[in-house]
């Protein structure tokens, strides 16, 4: 089902569940948390690419103490997760080199400690990989402490320039120390 698909709300609205489709990244968070990888406990998160926002609510939900924002690049899909009711700020922002301060400010302003981005690097630098480690070097100096990331599923023949997670943690360039790497999910920190 699609990250998107309107039932994903409907059953978060009526039973409280989130989409299984987030389970292994939220699980690799869970566990680096519990880990102490990201250093003393976080509290705040910041969902990029959040799309409609259930990851990000799923994190303010389920992890005790938890601050979240978000940030996507799309406004329908902001509308949407507002509409439903998603409670955490989210800023409409593409990101791109030149909206990298933009994004510095959001990340400061909310205190953030880790990223959470699942399918999302791959379309952040998806026509140019190389200003990763300009993004890296731009978050982690605004507070961000370690990166729950999520690839994208790998298939036979890829067409895609950044196919799975393993072209995203290379694009971060060598400031990013993997930490864990399960299936298409990665845990990041500042070397
Ligand atoms: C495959 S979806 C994943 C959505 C969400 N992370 C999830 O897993 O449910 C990718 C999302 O990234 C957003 N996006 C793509 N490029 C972006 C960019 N440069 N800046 C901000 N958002 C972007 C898209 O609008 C879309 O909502």
């Amino acid at each position: 089902m699609r990250y998107n698909d309107p039932s994903h709300f409907t059953r978060w609205q009526t039973s409280g569940e989130f989409p299984a489709i987030h389970d292994a990244i939220f699980t690799m968070l869970r566990k680096h948390l519990d880990a102490g990888t990201a250093g003393p406990p976080p509290s705040g998160f910041l969902d990029l690419c959040c799309s409609v926002g259930l990851l990000g609510q799923r994190i303010r939900e389920k992890v005790p103490g938890a601050r979240v924002c978000g940030v996507e690049g799309l406004a329908s899909s902001v509308q949407q997760a507002r509409a439903a009711g998603v409670a955490y700020p989210i800023l409409n922002l593409t990101v791109t080199p030149a909206t990298i301060p933009t994004l510095a400010s959001w990340i400061r302003l909310h205190r953030v400690e880790v990223l959470v981005a699942r399918r999302c690097l791959s379309e952040v630098f998806a026509t140019d990989p190389s200003w990763g480690p300009a993004f890296w070097s731009a978050v982690t100096a605004a507070g961000v402490r370690m990166a729950v990331i999520q690839g994208r599923q790998p298939v036979a023949n890829p067409t895609h320039p950044i196919p799975s997670v393993r072209e995203e943690i290379a694009a971060l360039g060598p400031g990013a120390r993997l930490v864990d790497l399960a299936g298409q999910c990665a845990v990041l920190v500042p070397l």
